[in-house]
């Protein structure tokens, strides 16, 4: 039996991203190992990036190493995310430079770049047996103060990310169900055209 979460995919793909999906359900009591989180940051290392300028920033908070700071982002989640992200036994801050280098001048593929870095993050930490679920769910502006992150940063995201864990140690039901529904996506010819726009 296929794992219902693995994508039914209309076209062949690497097995890392049919694979890949965005569990709530961790195993908070199985901690990620730094050389572990070393390798995913290492993959977003090598994400290509307009001009190498290599936006990304990251910040690791491992729920064991830094309680106070893990605590306090949770409580900037929004009430649905604070229902499951706890369970992850680290957080990662995706934070994204918005200027070019020492000038003021803005780097319009800042959030773009960053995102590129988080994918490759996502599908390494697939082949790790890691698994990520990235949250816009949260408060920006005390997140940005208690990660202690520059002005000329924007937050673009918290990752939780952990070992899988048990669904049914999810409060919520619904949470609970979505573990094992089956993703779903718009079919490739609804945003992919050929020459041009509209045309498949
Ligand atoms: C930028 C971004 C923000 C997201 N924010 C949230 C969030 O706040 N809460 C949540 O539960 N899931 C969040 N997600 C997860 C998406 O809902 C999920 O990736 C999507 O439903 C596709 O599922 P899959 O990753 O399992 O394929 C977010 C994903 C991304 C990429």
């Amino acid at each position: 039996m296929p794992h219902p979460k693995h994508a039914n995919a209309d076209h062949e793909v690497l097995d890392l991203i049919r694979e890949r999906w965005s569990p709530r359900a961790y195993d908070s009591s199985r901690r990620v190992s730094p050389a572990d989180l070393w390798r995913l940051f290492e993959a977003a290392r090598w994400a290509p990036s307009s001009r190498n300028e290599q936006p990304w920033r990251f910040i690791a908070v491992d729920r064991a190493d830094h309680p106070d700071v893990f605590e306090a982002l949770v409580s900037t989640l929004t009430a649905g995310n604070q229902a499951w992200a706890p369970m992850a036994p680290v957080f990662i801050i995706v934070a994204a430079k918005l200027t070019i280098g020492p000038s003021a001048d803005p780097n319009r593929h800042a959030l773009y770049d960053t995102g590129q870095a988080v994918a490759y993050l996502t599908v390494q930490a697939q082949s790790q047996g890691l698994a990520a679920r990235q949250m816009e769910g949260f408060d920006r502006v005390r997140a940005a103060e208690i990660c202690q992150v520059p002005a000329d940063f924007d937050l673009a995201a918290i990752i939780a990310l952990g070992y899988p864990g048990s669904p049914e140690l999810l409060p919520n039901e619904k949470h609970r169900q979505s573990e094992t529904t089956p993703r779903t996506r718009r079919v490739a010819a609804e945003f992919v055209y050929s020459g041009v726009w509209g045309r498949t």
